[in-house]
């Protein structure tokens, strides 16, 4: 694998999380990182780290992008990855979203790296570059009170796989992480929006809201994290992964000569669940006058993916 030795990255969200842990790494590895954050304290801790240099930009502020790309291509050095990582992991019943809420999580997870992506495109066209998103389990799949967040993460799927196809005959390739839980900021984040969602529940839905509200408001027992650990992975006993697994999948996805299209990252009971979901769609689409394949024509179908995909 080319090492990506001074090659420029450019990483959304580089102030906390799994952003600034793939800026860690891949500026430990050799890369020219520029990590985007929105405040002086967090432009100040990134200028410590070697081989990274903190650029100010909101992804939803039109200004700051440009102005990030005016600072990128008066480098001089160019760009050769884009990796948008910023994104909101805001929480609630569907019931209790405003439009302006479903906005501003649209702005950052999905036109953020759309607008970054096409701002950054004539440098990335140049150095025929990458484009690494970080979608989500959630885009391949749908939860109580994740609705918005897995309706961006969705998006963020059907966005890397049409920017796969239209860039890829021009040199440029792109492709989506998608994480299970990782253990980030990003509960603390959004913990005050999710936290007043589930307040303005209405009836019917107030004394289900009322019992997750007492989840995020009640501290955790003493003995709970030994007492998970021994047990198996369970909806309700989660093992977030660290970020660093994230970073390994993002380096792959920049510098593996031939870079997947997808890289799901996680445990092994988070993995069964996405391809759970994923049968369990594909049976949906079956049960249909038009199709309706047998159980064997379904089987011989899926050999015959097994033998292309294990060609491309
Ligand atoms: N943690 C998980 O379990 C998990 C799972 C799957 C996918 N992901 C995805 O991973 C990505 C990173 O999340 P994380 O878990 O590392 O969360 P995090 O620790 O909360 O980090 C989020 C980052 O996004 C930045 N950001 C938020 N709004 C922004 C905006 N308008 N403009 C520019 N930057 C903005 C934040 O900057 P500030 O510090 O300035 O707010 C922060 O650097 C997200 O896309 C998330 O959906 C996370």
């Amino acid at each position: 694998m080319d090492h990506g030795t001074a090659r420029p990255v450019l990483v959304t969200g580089a102030s906390s999380g799994i952003g600034h842990c793939v800026a860690r790494s891949l500026a430990d590895q050799g890369c020219l990182v520029y990590g985007t954050v929105r405040n002086d304290g967090d432009e100040a801790r990134l200028r410590e780290i070697d081989n990274v240099v903190p650029l100010r930009c909101d992804v939803t502020k039109p200004d700051e992008i440009a102005d990030a790309v005016r600072v990128v291509m008066g480098a001089g050095r160019g760009l050769y990855g884009l990796v948008n990582n910023a994104g909101l992991g805001e929480l609630g019943m569907l019931a209790t979203w405003t439009d302006e809420e479903l906005l501003r999580i649209f702005a950052v997870n999905v036109f953020g790296p759309f607008r970054m992506t096409n701002a950054f495109l004539p440098l990335l066209l140049e150095s025929k570059g990458r484009i690494v998103n970080i979608g989500s389990q959630g885009g391949m799949l749908s939860k109580h009170y994740y609705g918005p967040y897995t309706m961006t993460k969705h998006a963020i799927e059907s966005y890397t796989e049409t920017l796969r196809i239209e860039l890829e005959p021009y040199g440029v390739l792109a492709s989506v992480v998608q994480p299970g839980g990782v253990a980030t900021n990003i509960g603390a984040a959004s913990r005050a929006g999710t936290v007043a969602r589930f307040r303005r529940a209405e009836e019917p839905f107030r004394e289900e809201a009322e019992q997750v509200l007492g989840f995020f408001t009640a501290p955790p027992p003493p003995e709970a994290p030994a007492a998970a650990a021994t047990e198996e992975e369970s909806e309700t006993n989660r093992r977030p992964s660290p970020p660093e697994i994230v970073a390994e999948a993002v380096y792959e996805a920049l510098f593996s000569p031939a870079p997947k299209l997808r890289y799901l990252v996680g445990t092994r009971w988070e993995g069964d669940r996405v391809l759970n979901a994923l049968m369990a769609k594909l049976l949906d689409e079956n049960d249909n006058p038009k199709h309706g394949y047998t159980r064997g024509e379904l089987i011989a179908m899926l050999d015959r993916h097994i033998e292309e995909h294990a060609r491309t």
